[in-house]
């Protein structure tokens, strides 16, 4: 059966996010307890002349997971492959890319939670010790043989550290980094250096207009930033607080930041089940989303505005959230 080749990015927005991405530490904005850690890790493994250990990234998409893996490599002047959960279906894909490291790699998984089980009994001993057991022929005649692996810095990144087996995770030994929402100032410096690799100006109180309704999330930030740039350059205007208003309104994003889709759960919330509380699955259902969806992407931002809450009975919508829906 054709199968996607692993090492590939499988981002949508991947040319968008690589644009965008600085291209070193002084301009990955914020996250500064990582970026702290990092750096001795990262500063002890280069004068051991030696890989640093096993590196574990999570957080909501689009804080700079992916972003982080490429300064890492290039920090440690170390290629970077790249590949993900999803695309290593079978042993033998894993097997693949772990006998074409060169010595000194980074490997990087995305989605590394949805490596299956099997998978990740090869991925143990290889973390473990830079061993890669091959079981070869089937029935009485198998056996197997080990192979010693180049030494290598696996970095792992999952929205979904919860679906990470716990043996998994302990063998991330060089450390399991939690990735933090940004606040508006950072967002906005985000978007100032942002404009600047795009060839524009962003006037200052355009960028915070643009950080306050940016979820906290750099890779939203600077969707809406492309947006206003070609609202401006379509109306033949500059970036100004005002276009940028404009430009999001368009996309049906309000003053609180709140998108379509956050619309559609909060409304089905307050009006279909009066305000809850009502189970996830069901308000999956009734909007026609995924759960998943619903639980990463769509809710965290409405729970961190306090427009629901979850309770041990479902979710529920607070009175702030009833209130907006009277406006
Ligand atoms: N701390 C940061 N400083 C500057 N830009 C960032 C930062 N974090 C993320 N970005 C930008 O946001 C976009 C999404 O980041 P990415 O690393 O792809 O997120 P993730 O892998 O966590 O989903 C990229 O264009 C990236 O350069
Ligand atoms: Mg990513």
């Amino acid at each position: 059966m054709p199968h996607p080749d692993p090492i590939i990015e499988l981002e949508e927005t991947r040319h968008l996010d690589s644009t965008l991405r600085p291209e070193n530490f002084s301009h990955y904005i914020g996250q500064e307890v990582i970026k702290k850690n990092l750096h001795i890790l990262l500063t002890a493994a280069k004068e051991r002349n030696a890989p640093p250990e096993h590196i574990l990234l999570y957080g909501p998409p689009g804080l700079g997971k992916t972003t982080l893996a490429h300064l890492i490599a290039k920090e440690l002047n170390a290629n970077l492959r790249l590949s993900s959960g999803p695309a290593i279906m079978k042993v033998g894909d894993l097997a693949a890319i772990l006998t074409n490291l060169t010595p000194g790699d980074v490997l990087f998984i995305d989605e590394i939670h949805r490596l299956n089980k099997m998978i990740e009994e090869v991925l143990y001993p290889a973390m473990e010790s830079g061993k890669l057991d091959i079981v070869i022929g089937k029935g009485p005649a198998a056996r197997t043989i080990q192979l010693d692996l180049p030494p290598f810095t696996l970095i792992g990144a999952t929205t979904r550290i919860s679906l990470l087996s716990s043996p998994l995770r302990s063998r991330f030994s060089g450390g399991v980094y939690r990735l933090q929402y940004y606040n508006e100032k950072e967002i906005a410096t985000i978007v100032k250096n942002s404009a600047q690799i795009l060839g524009t100006t962003l006037p200052e109180d355009a960028a915070y207009e643009i950080a306050k309704r940016s979820r906290f999330t750099p890779r939203i930030a600077n969707y809406y930033l492309k947006r206003a740039r070609d609202y401006a350059q379509v109306h033949k205007a500059i970036i100004d607080k005002e276009v940028v208003d404009i430009a999001l309104s368009l996309l049906e994003i309000d003053e609180f930041g709140i998108g379509v889709a956050e619309r559609i759960v909060l409304e089905t919330l307050v009006n279909t089940f009066n305000g809850g509380p009502v189970g996830l699955n069901t308000l999956a259902a009734a909007t026609g989303e995924e759960e998943a969806t619903i639980a990463d992407v769509t809710e965290p931002y409405l729970l961190q505005i306090g427009m629901i809450e979850r309770t041990p009975r479902g979710r529920k919508a607070t009175e702030k959230a009833v209130t907006y829906f009277k406006k």
